[in-house]
């Protein structure tokens, strides 16, 4: 076979294989056409790889040149082609799928927790009464836990097992605790300031509780304090009063019941009822005179009325959650509802 006649099937062929590639109107064309011209066992180029065989030796060299560049050029367009096809069908596959009418994904916006909504509502609240915020330490001293409080060493509320000490070396052993009540900035605000005195304070506080529906060794209060003259239980009893029904929007009931707590003379328990049920909400009275002397007040010239109330309480209530373990499960679902 003369060199020039193998070179022209050569050519031909690189010519219809283009031709046949570029044609294809689908995968399974382009498939047969790719079988045709480069399959292994028949294909064309196969076949006319033969004719090397018989060409003149002097001019074989030249042959098989040609020929693996005519074989690259057809497998390149084969692979062109082959690209082609797969984009047209990733555009064409994409725009049936895509239905404009189908709601988007909303983003999750974030919001404060309900009992941080809580603490910044009652703030509001209370802030209407003229009450000031006010902060102390969740880590405090036996002073301002206790002693000035007119808890004496000897009291049970003192109970290693009613409260959580911080356990230190030797002598300081025992002497800090996480703080058991709000009640420690009442004594640190009077410490601070003179009288008169109209104060709140919202925090968390630290009991030693089995945790169930209604107790968490943590949990939050808010602690009023107001110092001025002539003070009575009655202006108590009015200022929870407007602030229960602030909160609750809506006609609460407040009622006191005989208590003792070793800070206050006399001392309630505060119930609210709302929407005919009673719960207990905290605790409250009047001042007692040993507070006042042990923060260098005279108890001669003012009084005060004080109350503590569970944060967790009044929120479970307003929004009917029965169980305040809820507040630290960090369950979104649950969250999100505030
Ligand atoms: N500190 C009391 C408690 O933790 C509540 C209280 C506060 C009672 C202020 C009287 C006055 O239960």
């Amino acid at each position: 076979m003369a060199l020039s006649d193998f070179l022209a099937d050569l050519d031909a062929l690189a010519a219809e294989a283009e031709a046949a590639f570029a044609s294809a109107a689908d995968g399974e064309t382009l498939e047969e056409a790719r079988v045709k011209f480069l399959g292994a066992k028949s294909g064309r180029l196969k076949e006319v790889q033969k004719g090397i065989a018989s060409v003149d030796k002097a001019d074989k060299p030249a042959a098989g040149k040609r020929f693996n560049e005519v074989k690259t050029l057809i497998g390149d367009a084969y692979d062109a082609a082959r690209v082609k096809w797969e984009q047209s069908t990733k555009t064409a596959g994409t725009a049936a799928a895509f239905d404009v009418s189908v709601p988007g994904a909303r983003p999750r916006l974030g919001r404060l927790h309900p009992i941080t909504q809580t603490i910044a509502e009652l703030t509001d609240i209370m802030g209407r009464l003229g009450f000031t915020v006010t902060e102390g330490p969740e880590v405090e001293d036996l002073w301002h836990n206790f002693e000035a409080l007119n808890i004496p060493l000897e009291h049970p509320a003192r109970d290693p097992l009613d409260n959580f000490y911080l356990a230190a070396a030797g002598a300081a052993s025992g002497k800090r605790l996480l703080r058991s009540q709000t009640s420690t900035v009442q004594i640190r605000a009077m410490e601070r300031m003179k009288p008169p005195l109209r104060i709140i304070s919202l925090g968390r506080v630290y009991r030693p509780d089995t945790a169930d529906a209604t107790h968490y060794p943590m949990f939050h209060q808010i602690e009023g304090l107001l110092i001025d003259r002539h003070v009575t239980m009655a202006d108590l009893k009015s200022v929870l009063r407007l602030f229960a029904r602030s909160y609750f929007e809506d006609d609460v009931h407040i009622r006191f019941r005989p208590s003792f707590f070793p800070f206050t003379e006399p001392s309630v328990e505060v119930d609210m009822s709302w929407h005919d049920k009673w719960i207990e909400m905290g605790g409250a009275g009047m001042v007692d005179p040993n507070v006042l002397e042990s923060v260098g007040y005279d108890p001669d010239e003012v009084t005060g009325f004080a109350f503590g109330l569970g944060i967790e309480r009044v929120c479970a209530r307003r929004h009917a959650v029965t169980d305040i373990r809820e507040f630290y499960k960090n369950d979104v679902r649950f969250l999100h509802q505030f």
